[in-house]
């Protein structure tokens, strides 16, 4: 494919990004605690996560690996941040969830499909076929900073979730005010974790499709987590006041 038309395919699903967002604003995603009736057949949640995200490794090592062409060490450690983060999310984070009896809209699982199809697609095609960096990138403010900031951005998204599973009992689905680390401030660090990573991400890759994944990050758990916070003090009277959504006291 011809770089002018890939770069075409990437800013139309980055706009394509800005009308989710502005969609997600105003409608929530309906699963886990907003999941409502209406929205057709459904799938056992835990299942539903696998499918969703161990597509998007699939796919990407498809685009990276397809035309057998020479991976650096630099796209093979930028992947290998990229594969990590995929590794737990497909296969250890549902097998850890405790979601017992728990489904999901068939619809959200698509949808999620065809997302995680179209960046790790774009991804690996990139990396395969546009970038070529430099021997000094390892050096850059770019890389260093973009590495700094996705790993911290991944403790912070691992420890939340972790903190978040273990508020249930094996067995129950029922929901509490989470305690500990940034939920002192914000009522979804797990979320604001996911942004910086990806922004991390795209700092250090320094190429169209991982902004647009970031872009596309930020447009799915922005809302989100307003959505969350909005939950959370309609649920609970006494939810600690000082806590904003994901950017503590502002957002
Ligand atoms: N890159 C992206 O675009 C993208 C998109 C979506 C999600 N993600 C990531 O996927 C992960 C999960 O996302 P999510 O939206 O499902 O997160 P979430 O709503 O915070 O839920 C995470 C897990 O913890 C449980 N949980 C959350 N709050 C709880 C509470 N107060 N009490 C008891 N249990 C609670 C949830 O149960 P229920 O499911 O029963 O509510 C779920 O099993 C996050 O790390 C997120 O960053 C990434």
């Amino acid at each position: 494919m011809e770089t002018t038309l890939f770069h075409q395919i990437t800013w139309a699903w980055i706009a394509l990004a800005a009308v989710t967002f502005a969609y997600l604003l105003r409608r929530n995603a309906p699963y886990g605690r907003h999941v409502q009736a209406g929205w057709g057949p459904t799938i056992p949640n835990r299942l539903g996560w696998f499918l969703m995200e161990f597509t998007v490794m699939v796919v990407f090592l498809m685009a990276l690996l397809w035309e057998k062409r020479p991976i650096s060490t630099m796209v093979w450690v930028l992947s290998g941040c990229f594969l990590l983060h995929y590794l737990n999310r497909s296969l250890i984070f549902p097998l850890r969830l405790r979601t017992a009896g728990k489904r999901m809209p068939l619809i959200i699982a698509l949808s999620a499909i065809g997302f995680n199809l179209m960046n790790g697609f774009l991804l690996g095609y990139c990396f395969a076929n546009f970038v070529d960096y430099r021997s000094d990138w390892w050096t850059d403010a770019r890389f260093i900073g973009g590495q700094a900031l996705f790993w911290i951005g991944l403790a912070i998204n691992w420890h939340a979730d972790h903190i978040l599973i273990r508020l249930r009992k094996p067995g129950s689905t029922g929901y509490a005010i989470p305690q500990g680390g940034l939920f002192k401030w914000i009522s979804c660090p797990n979320l604001l974790g996911e942004m910086i990573e990806w922004t991390g991400f795209a700092l250090m890759c320094w190429h169209l499709p991982a902004f647009a994944f970031m872009i596309w990050t930020i447009a799915n758990l922005a809302p989100r987590a307003i959505a969350h916070h909005r939950w959370y003090k309609a649920t609970f009277p006494d939810y600690p006041a000082v806590r904003s959504a994901f950017i503590p006291f502002l957002v």
